[in-house]
């Protein structure tokens, strides 16, 4: 059997290529995916679609996220590699309408709308479709090789791209063997609990951690001057980022070691839990600003840290990882499944894991409650906000963190907001669209 790299073509983009061995892959869930080819050129494409057009009144948009402007842009590309319109095959997948049927889900079945624009724009072109698996309920994963310009479309929980069980040695994780994130970031993320959020020190706390400082700049010198260097120091980054975004950076590379050490069983891509976490957090800090109920930056802290608890359970989680998949991706919900399979769940371990670390309560009751947000006592408008943002993140990027998305809290939550239905496609529009790509740390700064 030959094996073939996969790249995974994230939400908002298309990949185009000429014949190489090479699988291109999305993983779909309210987003629909097309493959489109003409095997005669040898040229192929895959696009994954986040929704079906741009919010009305908006001038500024990124025309990849919509099947309306983005598929010409898609075929434009595919013309310009050689392929041929009138040669060209497709096939559509995704478009899943993330829960059961009801009201709520016709209103939001924005897949259902993207597959329509997605069949509408090909049949103007006359481009034939060999295969169209949209609707239903579950995440699928499509592959399109292309050397032998082969496709799939695969229920996810079948996909075999997650990373071989590793030799655990018997060796049981615990709270204690989490190593705890650094110093400096624990610091940021208490002052959160601090009404005053000024954090004067900062420069001084974080040149403290060299490996921090170094990967700060790092990021920094990436993000601001695509790589070319340019800051060379913490007080030259304070200066030109800003202190907010500067401890945003910081708390999300100490996280980012916490969730990459972690294996791989809540999870389909490698280190997906970070980029769930970056995209929550960053999704949340939308939120909080649009719906003035919370702090921009304890939202995005709080977001960041919110499945702290997989951490402390992705070693049994892998150990059961076939058996898990097919549990979450039912109609189970993940935290049930967890507690009928690992006797707890990753809500009660974070929260643990978050007071043996005196984090503040803003960010344990985050922890403990996202799930059910209903249920928090304390910071009720910030659980919330994370919670929402994790259901929407879920929807729009569903490879990095696995559980079924639950729509129909979803309409109640927004109103807690203040919001509505009618304010979720600005809220999507808002999303950083680095966020959904292979590098969603570059939307922090
Ligand atoms: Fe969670
Ligand atoms: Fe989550």
């Amino acid at each position: 059997m030959t094996y073939y790299q996969k790249f995974h073509v994230p939400a908002g983009t298309f990949q185009v290529d000429a014949r190489k061995p090479l699988v291109l892959q999305a993983y779909l869930n309210s987003c629909v995916g097309v493959a489109l080819f003409d095997p005669e050129a040898g040229v192929a494409g895959l696009y994954h679609i986040l929704l079906p057009e741009p919010v009305s009144g908006k001038t500024e948009y990124n025309r990849e996220k919509y099947a309306s402007t983005g598929l010409p842009l898609f075929l434009g590309r595919l013309v310009r590699e050689g392929a041929d319109i009138s040669r060209l095959q497709a096939v559509i997948a995704g478009g899943a309408l993330a829960g059961k049927v009801s009201n709520q889900d016709i209103r939001l079945d924005i897949g259902g709308r993207t597959a329509e624009v997605v069949k509408e724009v090909l049949g103007k072109h006359g481009i034939q479709v060999l295969l169209s698996e949209t609707g239903g309920f579950f995440t699928c994963c499509l592959n399109f090789n292309l050397e032998t310009f082969e496709y799939e479309v695969i229920p996810a929980l079948l996909s075999e791209d997650t990373q071989p069980d590793e030799e655990t040695n018997g060796r049981i994780s615990c709270l204690d063997d989490i190593q705890p994130i650094p110093q400096v970031a624990l610091k940021i993320l208490r002052m959160i609990g601090e009404d005053s959020y000024g954090i004067q020190n900062l420069s001084q706390e974080v040149r403290k951690d060299q490996v921090i400082s170094a990967q700060v700049l790092k990021h920094c010198n990436s993000a601001v001057f695509a790589g070319k260097g340019g800051i060379d120091s913490i007080d030259d980054a304070l200066l030109i980022i800003g202190q907010t975004t500067l401890a945003k950076i910081v708390t999300a590379m100490a996280v980012k070691k916490l969730l990459n050490n972690s294996y791989t069983g809540y999870s389909l891509t490698k280190g997906g839990l970070y980029h769930h976490a970056i995209g929550v957090a960053l999704v949340a800090e939308k939120i909080a600003a649009l719906c003035g109920k919370a702090s921009p930056f304890a939202a995005y802290s709080a977001g960041l840290t919110h499945d702290l608890g997989k951490v402390v359970l992705d070693q049994f989680v892998s150990g059961a990882r076939p058996f898990f998949y097919r549990e979450i991706m039912g109609e189970n919900d993940l935290v049930e499944t967890e507690n009928r399979l690992l006797k707890t769940n990753h809500t009660k371990a974070g929260f643990k894991l978050a007071r043996k670390w005196e984090l503040p309560s803003s960010i344990i009751n985050t922890i403990r409650h996202h799930h059910a947000p209903e249920e928090a006592e304390e910071h009720l408008e910030l659980v919330t906000i994370v919670s929402v943002s994790d259901t929407l993140f879920h929807m729009f990027s569903a490879g990095p963190s696995l559980h079924k998305v639950d729509m129909n809290s979803l309409s109640r939550r927004l109103e807690l907001l203040g919001m509505s239905i009618s304010d979720f496609p600005a809220i999507v529009d808002a999303i950083p669209h680095q966020v959904l790509s292979g590098s969603p740390e570059l939307a922090i700064t």
